[in-house]
């Protein structure tokens, strides 16, 4: 990136710090920080889901045929904890009524259009990040 456009990212950064009404760059979604929300160790077993606070957040963490996975924990259905839930196939079920979530897409099986939102992941030195 040359330094003029560099400068001018820089620029919207500000402008979108001092208006929250103004989307966030695509330069501000790039720098988003990861967070630590637990230790490897802690992580669900496969076939399991489990729940973890992050800055006043639940977050639902699945782990799905050995694919760990992050999404919002609120169920859009009405409000079960997905994270309490289990997995069945490749989806998270929630343990209130039964809908199920794509943990890829955050989508509902029968309703793609409704989807809750999904954390990118990863582990680093043992410590599990995400994108938030
Ligand atoms: S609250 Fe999740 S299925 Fe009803």
């Amino acid at each position: 990136m040359a330094w003029s456009e560099f400068n001018d990212h820089l620029l919207q950064l500000t402008l979108v710090s001092a208006n929250p009404r103004l989307k966030p760059s695509k330069l501000e979604m790039a720098i988003m920080p990861y967070i630590k929300l637990t230790t490897q160790s802690e992580l669900p077993a496969e076939g399991e889901a489990k729940e973890f606070e992050l800055a006043g957040k639940t977050i639902c963490v699945a782990n799905v045929n050995g694919v760990i996975s992050a999404m919002d924990n609120v169920c859009l259905h009405m409000g079960g904890p997905i994270g309490q839930g289990y997995i069945e196939g490749n989806k998270i079920v929630c343990p209130w009524h039964g809908w199920e979530y794509d943990p890829k897409t955050g989508e509902v099986e029968h309703d793609p259009k409704s989807k809750l939102a999904v954390y990118p992941i990863k582990i680093e030195n043992g410590d599990v990040l995400v994108e938030a």
